[in-house]
């Protein structure tokens, strides 16, 4: 039996790399999923490649910004597979306005009123039409796509960090003001994961960059991602709510010097760590 087996999902962002690799581990572990997304052709393409349980997701097109949509990306799921269970807040804006979320000094208002409206305000909205339905099931569970820049300064997108900032706040609330009826809330905080638009819009050197600061030898991927949210979503996690999961490949639980140390040669970083990097075996990290 499926982690997830009859019960019946939202993924917002669903035509997207974390949020069609959580479709399709969703379909896997037992559910039906309403691939909700702005790019409608690509939510369908994402249903297509389901194959035999195509029949168990649905595509449709929503903007998260605009409350209307939302009322009626949620009944869609109740109308096609008979209420709802799990929503997973993941969609955000990784187009053209944020890309111009760059300089505080150059912030344009409309990037970050923009940001705010799909980030955090598409969430909110989320919450607040999936919850009555997830009430009259005796609970759920939400699980919010937030970001490794939500806890840390970053040197551009200053919008998008505040944005997924407030989206962990969100998510704390959600399960202290619901948790007694049944709904769990928890956010995933995503390192640099290797999506088809991450590789586009990275170079390799960047992409190494981001590897040596990962405790593991390797950049997150969006199953890898997906298998979390599942977890989340699944009654596995019952016990586990307001948590904000860093899912990074630990490039947050470190001293800040780590990743400039691992690409020193020893010699130069000194004796003890000479003896140290030689007993924990450091070596140069990939990211194919
Ligand atoms: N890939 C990473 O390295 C990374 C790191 C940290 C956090 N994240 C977060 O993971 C989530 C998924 O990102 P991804 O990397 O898969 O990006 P992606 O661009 O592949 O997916 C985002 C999806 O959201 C959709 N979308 C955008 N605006 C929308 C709107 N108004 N309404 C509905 N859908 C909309 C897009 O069409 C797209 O399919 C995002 O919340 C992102 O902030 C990703």
């Amino acid at each position: 039996m499926g982690k997830l087996e009859g019960k019946v999902a939202i993924v917002t962002g669903g035509a997207g790399g974390i949020g069609a690799a959580t479709v399709r581990a969703m379909v896997h572990e037992g559910a039906s999923v309403v691939v909700a997304d702005y790019n409608l052709a690509g939510a369908q393409d994402v249903v297509d490649s389901l194959g035999s349980d195509a029949g168990r997701a649905i595509a449709v097109r929503v903007d998260v910004g605009e409350e209307t949509q939302v009322v009626e990306m949620v009944e869609v799921a109740v109308r096609e597979f008979g209420g709802l269970d799990v929503l997973h807040n993941n969609a955000a804006d990784t187009g053209e306005v944020y890309r111009r979320d760059l300089g505080l000094l150059s912030m344009d208002a409309e990037v970050w009123d923009h940001t705010m409206r799909i980030n955090l305000r598409g969430p909110m909205f989320g919450c607040k039409h999936a919850i009555p339905r997830m009430l009259a099931r005796g609970g759920g569970s939400i699980v919010n796509t937030s970001s490794a820049s939500s806890l840390s300064g970053e040197l551009v997108m200053a919008a998008y960090g505040a944005s997924k900032a407030g989206l962990n706040s969100l998510t704390r609330s959600v399960a202290t003001q619901f948790g007694k009826r049944g709904i769990r809330c928890n956010a995933v905080t995503p390192g640099m994961t290797l999506t088809p638009g991450a590789m586009e819009n990275t170079t390799a050197e960047f992409r190494e960059m981001y590897v040596r600061h990962f405790l593991t030898p390797y950049a997150g991927t969006p199953e890898m991602q997906a298998d979390v949210v599942v977890f989340l979503a699944s009654d596995e996690a019952r016990f586990v709510t307001g948590q904000i999961i860093a899912v990074d490949g630990g490039m947050l639980s470190h001293v800040p010097k780590y990743g400039d140390l691992m690409a020193m040669d020893p010699t130069e970083a000194g004796p003890n760590y000479a003896h140290l990097f030689a007993e924990i075996g450091a070596s140069t990290p990939s990211t194919d």
